[in-house]
């Protein structure tokens, strides 16, 4: 039978992010420091998903300047191109094909269900775009073009991965065996960063407020004055406790970036307040992100590098994405 699978070798891990506003601690913590951390013994595909980007206006240029700005993060974040390959999603044409096939096998109430779009859709009403509401095929498109195993996605993927899986079954169960199922990876803890200004919020790009999220690229002033002016609640205590969100939220973040046990930070602050919890905290994650700052900087004198990962990145990719939507063709009639 003609099919997808290949020999099983390393795992193949593909993920992406989009290249709208400004990238987060929150995108950090849940999911890029993950790709960063566990590429060695996986073959990577790490995809800027600037299809995805114009679900929502765009203005053109800021976003071809993200797009370039999402890459070198990625690299500067630790992502090695030796390790994994780096693209831009409407670089390979196979994703808006393929997207569009499994269009035509998804019924409207599984897309309905989906309730990312039902929170982004809710303000726009009849305004919102046809693309928004597509948006979970596309990504289909991207985790099943290459035969992926792991998805490493913050919580918020987790329902647009289950339907990833239930369109490949679907397809394989019509047209016989093509797509692997793939599995999501979601981290136990950090997969959820909450806004800073709304703890009941999650930290997003789009937020409006200046003080919900702390973006990679802010200077020490800006955290500073971002966790300073974290909502906290009126209790004394400083502990882990999900009742408490707001400060749950903020010991999170402390304790991903540290590394230290609860325990040991509830040791710490054993009698102190939020005010030296977040001195401290601001200073964690001014020291977390130093270095990725400073590779940023340093890969942005050469633009000419970053697009030349890129070209490596998707010529890696095309082939494998070509060769599965050729097999896809075949199946359904279409060659
Ligand atoms: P995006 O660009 O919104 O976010 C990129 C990654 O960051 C995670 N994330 C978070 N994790 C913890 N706390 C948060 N507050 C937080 N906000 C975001 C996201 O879960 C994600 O892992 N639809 C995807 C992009 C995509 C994709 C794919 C992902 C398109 N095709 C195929 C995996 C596989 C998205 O909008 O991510």
């Amino acid at each position: 039978m003609f099919t997808v699978m290949s020999e099983a070798k390393r795992k193949r891990v593909f993920s992406g992010i989009q290249p709208t506003g400004n990238i987060h601690i929150g995108n950090y913590l849940g999911a890029i420091r993950h790709w960063a951390s566990s590429q060695v013994g996986f073959d990577n595909i790490f995809c800027i998903v600037d299809l995805h980007a114009i679900t929502t206006s765009q203005d053109p240029r800021m976003l071809r300047t993200r797009i370039r700005q999402a890459a070198t993060l990625l690299f500067a974040a630790g992502i090695d191109p030796r390790l994994s390959a780096v693209f831009v999603q409407s670089h390979v044409s196979a994703h808006a094909e393929l997207a569009w096939i499994l269009n035509c096998l998804i019924p409207m109430g599984w897309m309905q269900r989906m309730t990312q779009f039902k929170e982004k859709s809710q303000k726009q009403k009849e305004r919102v775009l046809v693309g928004l509401f597509d948006y979970p095929a596309l990504m289909a498109a991207d985790i099943l073009l290459y035969e992926t195993d792991l998805v490493p996605v913050g919580e918020d993927q987790k329902q647009h991965l289950e339907l990833t899986r239930d369109v490949a079954q679907r397809f394989n169960s019509t047209y016989g065996l093509t797509f692997k199922l793939p599995e999501p990876v979601i981290p136990r803890k950090g997969a959820r960063i909450m806004g800073l200004d709304d703890p009941t919020k999650k930290m997003s790009k789009s937020g409006s407020r200046p003080g919900h999220a702390v973006y990679l690229l802010d200077s020490p002033e800006e955290i500073r004055s971002k966790i300073m002016g974290a909502t906290t609640d009126s209790l004394r205590e400083i502990h882990f406790d999900k009742g408490r969100p707001a400060l749950h939220n903020l010991l999170v973040i402390y304790e991903l970036f540290t590394g230290l046990r609860r325990a040991e930070i509830e040791a710490r602050f054993k009698g102190k307040g939020y005010i030296d919890l977040k001195r401290d905290l601001a200073e964690v994650i001014i020291e977390g992100l130093r270095p990725v700052q400073q590779r940023y900087r340093e890969l942005t004198m050469d633009a000419a590098y970053i697009d030349s990962l890129l070209v490596g990145g998707v010529s890696k990719v095309r082939p494998i994405a070509e060769k599965t939507l050729l097999i896809v063709k075949e199946k359904i009639g279409l060659r």
